[in-house]
């Protein structure tokens, strides 16, 4: 870690810190002095990566992000623990198998709205009206995806999900400029988390069809890349950026390479 402590004093909140991208994030960013609390539906997983962190620096709320009254209890206790809140990392999300869209299972593409884009809508109003009420110019960073920009890379209704958090970002980007509060989204490529992946051999598969369909060589794309890009975002280094949704995807969403 550098010498600069980018979130020193900062209280964040983080959604599917129990695993993955949200876990590295929740280790990154107490490094650079937040204290986090990890929000998800994995009990054990979570209370775990909040040990392994510290009790003092963070801590674990069980939340389904799906359901309103226990995302205001989250940003509640919150609250209630720190005194503030000043940053939302919104990253919880699901992934459905990949599949025709003739077959297109719509009970699974409710649950992938309900999580993907309700439950950051829910966990947007209220981390909002927080920071509104105590007058915080808060941070929201969102995990998106290539497939926020581009279909194809990813299965139909997370496809759909993820164009619609973006639609979310820019539009609460709107909303919440006049109180300070600044929106954006953090968009990876493929990352072998618990999302893509089961075990170490699919995690390699993982990094192998992100190292052979990517556009840059020679770097496997890692959940802290995803991390120091969402912290640049959570930080009052990004202090005029909002709306943004920034790729970390060493160019595959803007290239198409014909020769
Ligand atoms: N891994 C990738 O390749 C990749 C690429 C682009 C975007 N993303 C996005 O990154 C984010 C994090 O995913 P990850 O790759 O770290 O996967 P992950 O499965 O390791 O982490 C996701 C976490 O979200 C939690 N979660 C799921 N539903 C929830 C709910 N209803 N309430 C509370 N928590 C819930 C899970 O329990 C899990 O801990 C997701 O939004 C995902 O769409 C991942």
């Amino acid at each position: 870690m550098s010498g600069l402590r980018r979130l020193d004093g900062k209280i964040v909140i983080i959604t599917g810190g129990a695993s993955g991208i949200g876990a590295e994030a929740a280790r990154l960013f107490t490094d650079h002095g937040a204290k986090v609390v990890i929000v998800d539906l994995q009990e054990e997983l979570g209370q775990n990566v909040a040990v392994s962190i510290g009790l003092d620096k963070a801590s674990f709320y069980r939340c389904d992000v799906t359901n309103e009254t226990e995302v205001e209890n989250a940003v509640k206790f919150t609250v209630e623990k720190h005194g503030k809140l000043d940053v939302l990392y919104n990253n919880a999300g699901i992934l459905e198998q990949a599949g025709s869209f003739l077959d297109l299972d719509l009970e699974r593409f409710d649950q992938t709205i309900a999580v993907n884009v309700r439950g950051a809508a829910a966990f947007i109003k209220h981390a909002a009206r927080s920071m509104v009420a105590s007058g915080i110019r808060g941070s929201i960073v969102c995990t998106t995806s290539v497939a926020a920009e581009i279909g194809g890379p990813g299965p139909h209704s997370y496809t759909a999900s993820k164009h619609a958090l973006l639609g979310l970002i820019r539009s609460a980007c709107g909303g919440l400029g006049q109180y300070g509060i600044r929106v954006n989204g953090v968009a990876p490529y493929a990352v072998a988390t618990g999302l893509t992946s089961i075990n170490e051999e699919t995690a390699k598969m993982v990094e192998g069809y992100c190292e052979a369909t990517g556009n840059l060589k020679g770097v496997a794309l890692k959940a802290r890349h995803v991390a120091e890009a969402a912290l640049f975002l959570a930080s009052d280094e990004s202090v005029y950026i909002s709306g943004q949704n920034l790729a970390v995807d060493g160019g595959f969403s803007v290239v198409k390479l014909t020769m």
